[in-house]
């Protein structure tokens, strides 16, 4: 059988219990991987989060000169200084992975060969237009195919930096255009609503000058110096599943240490917290930058509540945990002003609209959201839309479900936590391969 078809049986009403680690963040290994690609020097890439996505990013770092090894649980890398290279004009897959391939077109754009990137067929229908234009604004030579991959990339003699003004709140475009502002000459400025800083972050280990003001980022261009290690914090988007699985089941409790805490990742613990859930944070504390700490997490009662627009941003990756535990709280949840949900690796409106309504939850779609009322789950069988987080969402709705529930293609769990299941059935799920 191959892995598209595997379907996974959650087994209805379980508790979680334990102290868990959850992998390395992926935005900031995708991160970590490559500024070290395009940096001097060695770095040593501790505790990198090892999946699908990161090993597409790896690919195509390779492609651009850098030398990567594993070694264990860390990455060493040998990046090439700005270099940029004359290669053999390259196809590069960038499979599921909407991070790599946008935050690649503003590497690859300063290349002198030329690239195509195409991906999987939910990556071939992400837009990608929000940024191959501003890019092209910086002399680059792109072209999409209406808007989404393949992406054809062609050498330019230069990178021109010019001033940015980006509506959209997202981490992937302003990092596309500061990645490839580092092979122009000139400082310039993006304003922008804000978005996960991990880029900006990094860049700043690696000797950069990027200064943060309220809706604006100032780069001025510099070589990169590698900063000889980096460690990655656990992810917060992983820990997110048990962080609510424990909320929403009875008598459970989980404690998950080393986990990134970045403020732009941590919109959904607030939200939580509004509805009710007893959250603990300690050991706050920063490494390369980046706030880590330990999260400890209970059994909670939630109550309904209307999630107030600056919440979206900080929490865009979990809201489908958000929608599941909506459904146990008591009365109506909203979620407006989210319609960058519809360009995820699925439509996230619709797919969770569906899964809830097949679990016999009362749920209203709108164009940018919809309002969840708590409800009674049932057992069914659940698509995951090619959709790794919906198929999480999906199986951690056993812990609340009166029936089993079982779900359809789950491959997709591998491009951001392989090691999910395991973790789970660990703590007290029972998730297993159905025939
Ligand atoms: C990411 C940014 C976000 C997020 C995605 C990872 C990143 O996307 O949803 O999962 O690592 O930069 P957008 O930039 O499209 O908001």
């Amino acid at each position: 059988m191959s892995r598209e078809q595997v379907n996974l049986l959650a087994s209805s009403n379980n508790k979680i219990n334990g102290c868990i680690r959850v992998p390395g963040d992926k935005s900031i290994s995708h991160r970590a991987i490559i500024i070290s690609s395009i940096a001097k020097g060695k770095t040593q890439i501790n505790q990198y989060l090892d999946s699908a996505d990161i090993n597409a990013t790896i690919d195509v770092c390779r492609r651009i000169g850098a030398e990567i090894v594993r070694n264990n649980e860390s990455l060493i890398i040998t990046g090439n200084n700005l270099e940029r290279i004359q290669k053999e004009d390259t196809e590069l897959n960038f499979g599921n992975s909407g991070t790599s391939m946008r935050l690649m077109m503003g590497v690859l754009s300063a290349q002198i060969f030329s690239s195509i990137l195409y991906g999987d067929e939910s990556l071939s229908q992400r837009p990608m237009n929000r940024v191959s234009k501003p890019l092209i604004n910086m002399n680059a030579n792109i072209k999409t195919s209406n808007g989404t991959p393949p992406i054809f990339i062609s050498p330019i003699d230069d990178i021109k930096n010019v001033d940015h003004k980006i509506h959209i709140a997202s981490a992937q475009i302003k990092s596309a255009i500061i990645l490839a502002g580092l092979y122009g000459r000139d400082p310039f400025t993006i304003t922008t609503p804000k978005s996960r800083d991990h880029t900006e972050i990094m860049l700043n280990e690696f000797g950069c000058n990027i200064t943060l003001e309220s809706d604006s980022i100032n780069v001025i261009p510099s070589k990169l110096t590698s900063p000889n290690t980096i460690d990655i914090p656990g992810d917060i988007s992983s820990a997110a599943f048990f962080i609510v699985g424990s909320i929403i089941s009875k008598d459970s409790q989980v404690k998950i240490a080393n986990v990134g805490l970045n403020p732009l990742r941590t919109g959904f613990i607030d939200i939580l917290k509004m509805m009710g859930a007893s959250i603990e944070i300690s050991d706050l504390r920063k490494v390369n930058g980046e706030v880590v700490g330990t999260i400890d997490v209970e059994s909670s009662k939630l109550k309904g509540i209307a999630i107030e627009k600056d919440l979206i941003v900080r929490s865009i990756d979990e809201l489908p945990l958000i929608i599941l535990a909506a459904s146990q709280a008591v009365g109506k949840t909203s979620i407006r002003n989210a319609e960058e949900l519809r360009f995820k690796e699925s439509d996230r409106i619709s797919s969770m609209v569906e899964m809830m309504k097949r679990f016999n939850i009362s749920i209203n779609e709108f164009d940018d959201g919809m309002e969840v009322y708590g409800g009674i789950i049932e057992g069914n069988t659940i698509n995951s839309f090619g959709d790794h987080r919906v198929a999480m969402t999906a199986l951690l709705a056993s812990l609340v479900s009166r029936e089993d529930i079982i779900v359809q293609d789950t491959v997709n769990i591998d491009t951001s936590f392989p090691d999910f299941i395991n973790i789970a059935n660990n703590i007290g799920m029972d998730i297993k391969v159905y025939d």
